[in-house]
């Protein structure tokens, strides 16, 4: 009897202590789960609106004929928002003060402390006499750090090479869409007169030989390389079939993403409902290499005056296009993911993420001795 009853009271006690646990289990399972919720950020999404149908970003409306107005100097209704109208420490503003017409426009984001990839990319894909038939302006955009005190460096760089803006902004990360939209304003200042401009980062290798070919027939790049091969296509094309895009051209080109903001918590590239409400992005070059044509180039500068600023450089394009009707073109010959270099794969590669400094120049060497570069 008195075993029974210990057995029992051993029994009771061990059935509140499972049922104790059960209730931890619980509290702890719903812990995770919310905490799981919160970080991958599932609630976020039932409260996205869709990009289809409900896209809409400050300024709200038309901002073609506002644009075209404050490109023309003539006087604008729509409220200026927005304005990246740093002070051009080093302003570089002669560069293109030159009477032969300026193909192409290098404008490569550097950090200040980043003077082997400069000097990397002057040797090789930056050079500007690489070609005696094609002018080719190269500048470096900068910003200035915590200190300041890199500044008498920096002159000394532009006193020797000529080929460095600066511009009063602080130099981090999620300042990069300022020094882009500091380079398109540069641009669209100093240095109207290039027909493309190239901007790139300054740890890619880029190809200015496969660029020039592309800008000439970006839809049909590279296959129509291929078929001049054929003689009658070759003929055919001597005989005048026009393979120059028009002066005129509103082109943007690059690796064009069609994706969705990031919600979880811990991504790099995190943006919450308030800062962009929509399940997709406008369609957007990747920001380390892509090509814009003069007047695409002006509009943009323009537009961002009725553009409310995004931090994301890439996702800013996007949107600045997107406000003008500008269709991204999407090239898969700009390599933004970091892949392994493989010599016979270049061929026709335009650019290609994840290359610096000797790295860079020792591919370039051998891209331009396959006559790929
Ligand atoms: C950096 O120095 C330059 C002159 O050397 C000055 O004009 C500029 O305002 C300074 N910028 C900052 C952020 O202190
Ligand atoms: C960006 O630059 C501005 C101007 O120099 C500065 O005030 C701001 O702190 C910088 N932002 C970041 C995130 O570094
Ligand atoms: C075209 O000619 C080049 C050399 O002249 C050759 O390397 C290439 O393979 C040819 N392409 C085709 C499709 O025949």
């Amino acid at each position: 009897m008195a075993y029974i009853l210990k057995r029992s009271k051993y029994f009771l006690c061990s059935q509140r202590i499972l049922n104790y646990y059960k209730k931890v289990d619980f509290w702890i399972i719903f812990a995770i789960i919310a905490i799981f919720v919160y970080i991958f950020g599932l609630l976020a999404h039932p409260f996205e609106l869709s990009y289809e149908t409900a896209f809409s970003y400050p300024l709200k409306g038309n901002i073609k004929n506002c644009v075209a107005a404050l490109a023309n100097k003539q006087t604008v209704d729509c409220r200026i928002i927005n304005s990246y109208d740093y002070k051009f420490l080093i302003d570089n503003k002669l560069k293109c003060d030159t009477q032969t017409p300026i193909k192409l426009v290098l404008i490569i984001k550097s950090a200040i402390d980043h003077v082997d990839r400069r000097a990397a990319i002057r040797e090789s894909w930056g050079h500007e006499n690489r070609f005696s038939d094609v002018t080719i302006k190269r500048l470096f955009i900068l910003g200035v750090d915590e200190e300041n005190q890199s500044s008498d460096l920096i002159q000394n760089e532009q006193n020797k090479y000529g080929d460095i803006i600066q511009a009063n902004f602080l130099d981090t990360y999620y300042n990069n869409t300022i020094k882009t939209m500091v380079g398109f304003s540069w641009a669209a200042q100093h240095c109207p007169n290039g027909q493309f401009y190239v901007f790139s980062d300054d740890d890619m290798f880029v190809s200015i030989k496969n660029i020039l070919k592309f800008i000439r027939n970006p839809t049909e790049y590279p296959e129509y390389l291929e078929k001049s091969n054929n003689s009658a296509v070759s003929n055919f094309i001597n005989k005048g079939l026009n393979y120059e895009l028009p002066e005129n051209v509103l082109f943007l080109s690059g690796f064009v993403h069609q994706s969705a903001p990031h919600r979880h918590q811990c991504s790099k590239w995190y943006v919450s409902l308030k800062e962009y409400p929509y399940d997709f992005w406008p369609p957007y070059p990747s920001a380390g290499s892509y090509i814009v044509s003069r007047e695409a180039l002006k509009l943009m500068h323009y537009a961002s005056f009725f553009t409310q600023h995004f931090r994301f450089d890439d996702i800013y394009l996007g949107l600045l296009a997107k406000k003008l009707g500008i269709e991204p073109f999407h090239c898969p010959k700009f390599l933004m993911f970091e892949a392994p270099y493989d010599a016979k794969n270049f061929k026709y590669v335009l650019a290609a993420h994840g290359f610096h400094s000797q790295e860079m120049t020792k591919i370039w060497l051998e891209q331009k001795m396959l006559g790929n570069a």
